[in-house]
């Protein structure tokens, strides 16, 4: 029987690993490495930062192979820190610009559905429901814009949510066709 293809691939990659040098090899980290992160990652050093996070953040950067002292070393995690910081600034600038959007639109929802409780108040329910309809696509329009934005990130699910569910119920009760005095059993 011939071999399943996936599994000559698995046992080609054993073979591979098991000679002892090649991949293997690429992925041990170097005596600088692991003298460096045992020193940050002894307790009551430098921060008690976990030894396997070291080596593991360090490997992110090819430079951290080739260093020869921990201050190359040092110069690696500063760089891998400013990628980093460089990153969180882009989510932030966009998730800032995004809650902003959404601060506008909320408050023109507000500004909409007091418009809304002075129609109901006045009995023009009509006016009030046609208000309700448009109040009730902010809290989509924000999530939407949210999930949209580069940052992937939405800290305004839960209000969102609930904004919507209140809006729709608010719509749908002041849409609820008048009772007709005719038709008094159907109701
Ligand atoms: C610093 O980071 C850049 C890319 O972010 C990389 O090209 C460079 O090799 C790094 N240098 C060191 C010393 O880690
Ligand atoms: C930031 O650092 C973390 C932890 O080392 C890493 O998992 C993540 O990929 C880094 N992000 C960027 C954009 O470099
Ligand atoms: C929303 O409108 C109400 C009046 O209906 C007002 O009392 C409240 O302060 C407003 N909120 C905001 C954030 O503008």
């Amino acid at each position: 029987m011939a071999m399943h293809p996936q599994a000559a691939q698995l046992l080609a990659l054993i073979l591979l690993l098991s000679t002892g040098d090649g991949i293997l090899a690429v992925g041990t980290p170097s005596t600088i490495i692991t003298r460096t992160c045992a020193a940050v990652g002894r307790s009551g050093g430098q921060l008690g930062y976990e030894y396997d996070s070291c080596v593991g953040a360090l490997s992110a950067d090819p430079a951290a192979a080739a260093a020869k002292d921990a201050g190359q070393l040092a110069l690696v995690a500063t760089n891998l820190t400013v990628a980093n910081v460089t990153s969180t600034v882009l989510v932030l600038d966009d998730l800032v610009k995004n809650l902003r959007d959404c601060l506008r639109y909320y408050r023109d929802m507000n500004k909409t559905l007091d418009a809304a409780l002075g129609d109901l108040r006045a009995g023009r329910v009509e006016a009030a429901s046609n208000k309700l309809s448009d109040a009730s696509g902010v809290p989509d329009s924000c999530d939407i814009q949210l999930f949209e934005g580069s940052a992937k990130k939405n800290p305004m699910r839960k209000e969102n949510t609930d904004a919507d569910l209140l809006s729709r119920l608010a719509y749908a009760i002041a849409t609820l066709p008048a009772p007709d005095p005719r038709h008094r059993r159907q109701v």
